[in-house]
């Protein structure tokens, strides 16, 4: 055998080796992201029928950070046009806490919490005709979903507790945390490690979704 050919049988040897391992990685990474997507899918499905309001709360602290992590959550929402009209208030005093208790029967809960987030609608941000977001309310709902989620996946409990569309209710969270007019509360959220053992309701119910037509 002359050298030329060594040379070719050798060429040819390393190309389908290089080849094989190329095939190799592809279908190696392409089945490890598959199980992974799954995997994350479960996750997500599960932590959303975990979900669930929670009023009553241990006396175990809820840092900052976590709370930082909660707003973080909620900001990742999807709003019409990307507009994000919207402001958090957090809340770690207690006694501020009481105070909004107080005046808040159907948020009493906020005097054993360990802290609030009050998602607020800013009128002061202007969607692309110049004028406040008329969406608002439905992008801060789609934040507080957001925060409710994250908060159920870190193991605390919260409950979402209305500020809009009752004028009292506004009026109560607005005075207590020294709202500018612009900011219009739609929330309050306790939030706290809960207490007990709250379980979320199965809501499920195939009657009310339609395939194609009515
Ligand atoms: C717009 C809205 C307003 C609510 N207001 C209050 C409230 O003021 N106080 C309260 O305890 N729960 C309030 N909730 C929580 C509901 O009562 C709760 O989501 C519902 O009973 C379903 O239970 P789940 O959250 O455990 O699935 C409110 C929920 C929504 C979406």
């Amino acid at each position: 055998m002359n050298d030329a050919l060594k040379y070719k049988i050798v060429s040819l040897v390393l190309a389908i080796g290089l080849l094989a391992s190329l095939i190799h990685l592809v279908v190696s990474q392409k089945q490890a992201t598959q199980p992974e997507h799954k995997r994350a899918a479960e996750i997500v499905m599960q932590n959303i029928l975990s979900r669930k309001s929670v009023r009553s709360y241990t006396n175990r602290p809820v840092s900052r950070a976590q709370l930082d992590t909660l707003v973080r959550a909620a900001m990742a929402a999807p709003t019409g046009m990307d507009t994000r009209p919207w402001k958090f208030v957090v809340i770690d005093d207690k006694n501020a806490m009481q105070q909004l208790a107080a005046k808040l029967p159907r948020a009493k809960m906020l005097a054993e919490a360990q802290a609030a987030i009050a998602v607020c609608g800013d009128m002061s941000v202007l969607s692309k005709d110049g004028k406040p977001s008329r969406n608002w309310m439905l992008d801060c709902s789609a934040a507080t979903e957001n925060l409710l989620l994250q908060a159920e996946a870190m193991g605390l409990g919260a409950v979402w507790t209305a500020g809009y569309p009752y004028p009292d209710r506004m009026e109560a969270i607005k005075s207590a945390l020294s709202l500018p007019d612009h900011i219009i509360p739609l929330n309050l959220i306790p939030i706290g490690y809960p207490k007990g053992d709250p379980q979320p309701k199965d809501k499920y119910n195939k009657d009310n979704i339609h395939y194609n037509k009515w």
